[in-house]
């Protein structure tokens, strides 16, 4: 096997200048399922998912990965994470159903829908799924509806970190969780209305490549979870310090040593747990990012190529397909794929068919001078937020998408046709 293209990811390879994924000669791929089109490897989501198990394992046998199925929720790929042993963090009902489609089982399945609405609490609590809330009136409504024996609460811990895009979970903008100021009333009123188990969860931030933060902000969640559980006189099951971990995006980044990650988050959970007297609880990591992105990949034909003040290379994916770029600004690499030998001598902006003019999916990025129409080009990092973020804006139908296996290629999602983008539209009569 030659060298891997990518990072880590030996699924993207150069063979002989063409861009091959887990063995599949990706021009190949384009041909039979058409552009655009995203791409998922197997082995690679497997891989990713083993690292980080075995890591924190290593440290701390009592943990668990609860894939964040928001990152992408095609129910093949959440079946790869389920056989694996993965249980899920849903943020919504739909979520619970795909997980159990998957075959993850409801006491395996943590729902953390924010600003639920009484029918949605009432959903998850008929579901049987573990309730994690973020906000002390949800309870008085859970009053209302049913008080469950177990219960979870996401704290806002008041430290986050943004990653290199902007995505910002905790700190006083952030409208997710319960601020510290009041989190002991929640857990307070929870054991007065009976609720006998607890959780305790937070969720910072995304994409964070930098490693001391895992620590620093376990070290915050256990001094707000370790004098309080004292003070009620409550014991946490598991302590959920959310997913965050963040994958190289960029040539200059480094990924996070995973291992150095695990030993320095495990080493200050020992040390808190003991000072607090908490016992042994339950790890629980929610990842969709670490496990997904470097496993897809978005695989473009190229429309049209304007010389103007700039050089525009035109793509047939734009942010209906992959809202990041425009979204978050966020920085995705793309290659060559007929040919990644070739020297990339030309800053160009690549943008898609959308009539906005933050249809980019990159900016003044060097690539090869001579691509021409019809020629392949392949986006890294597509396999979290990717798919799942997809519109039909313009009335361009969502992509297909497609599971490559030991060099075998199967379609897991149909390509969306015109029949989808009206089919659950009624013209009144009158019309
Ligand atoms: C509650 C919760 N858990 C887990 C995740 C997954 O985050 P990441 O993709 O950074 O691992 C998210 C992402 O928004 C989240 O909101």
């Amino acid at each position: 096997m030659s060298h891997p293209l990518w990072k880590s990811v030996t699924q993207l390879e150069n063979r002989a200048g063409v861009l091959h994924f887990e063995g599949c000669d990706v021009r190949l791929l384009a041909k039979e399922f058409g552009t655009p089109l995203y791409v998922y490897s197997e082995s690679r989501i497997r891989s990713n998912y083993r690292r980080l198990v075995e890591a924190y394992q290593k440290e701390y046998p009592n943990t668990k990965v609860y894939y964040a199925i928001k990152a992408n929720s095609n129910p093949a790929l959440v079946k790869i994470l389920a056989s694996e042993g993965a249980g899920a963090d849903a943020s919504c009902i739909q979520e619970i159903q795909i997980a159990k489609l998957a075959g993850i089982p409801t006491e395996d399945i943590l729902y953390s829908g924010i600003y639920n609405s009484n029918q949605e609490l009432r959903d998850a609590v008929s579901e049987h799924v573990k309730l994690n809330i973020e906000d002390i009136s949800q309870l008085d409504r859970l009053e209302q509806i049913h008080v469950p024996t177990f219960l979870c609460f996401r704290v806002n811990p008041g430290i986050a970190s943004s990653g290199s895009e902007g995505l910002i979970f905790a700190g006083p903008d952030a409208k997710f969780g319960i601020i510290e100021r009041d989190i002991e009333k929640a857990y307070k009123k929870a054991k007065e209305l009976g609720v006998q188990k607890f959780g305790i969860h937070m969720m910072t931030g995304s994409n964070i490549l930098e490693p001391s933060y895992f620590e620093e902000v376990v070290e915050k969640l256990l001094d707000i979870a370790g004098p309080m559980a004292k003070k009620l006189q409550i014991t946490f099951d598991f302590i959920d310090i959310g997913g965050s971990l963040g994958v190289p995006m960029h040539p200059d980044q480094k990924e996070l040593d995973i291992e150095k990650v695990a030993k320095a988050v495990v080493k200050k959970l020992r040390q808190k747990l003991i000072q607090y007297d908490m016992g042994e609880p339950l790890l629980l990591l929610e990842p969709g990012r670490y496990l997904l992105s470097d496993a897809g990949i978005l695989l473009s034909h190229v429309t049209s190529i304007k010389e103007s003040h700039k050089k525009f290379i035109g793509l047939d994916a734009g942010m209906q397909t992959l809202l990041r770029p425009a979204l978050y600004d966020a920085y995705h690499h793309i290659v060559y794929a007929n040919d990644v030998n070739a020297i990339c001598d030309e800053k160009v902006h690549v943008v898609g068919q959308v009539c906005e003019n933050t249809d980019i999916l990159a900016k003044d990025r060097l690539l090869p001078s001579h691509i021409s129409v019809g020629d392949l080009l392949a986006i890294f990092n597509a396999g979290a937020y990717g798919f799942c973020m997809s519109s039909q804006y313009n009335n361009r139908p969502r992509p297909a998408e497609v599971l490559v296996t030991k060099g075998k290629a199967e379609l897991i999602r149909e390509r969306e046709s015109f029949a989808h983008l009206i089919q659950s539209v009624r013209i009144p009569k009158h019309l």
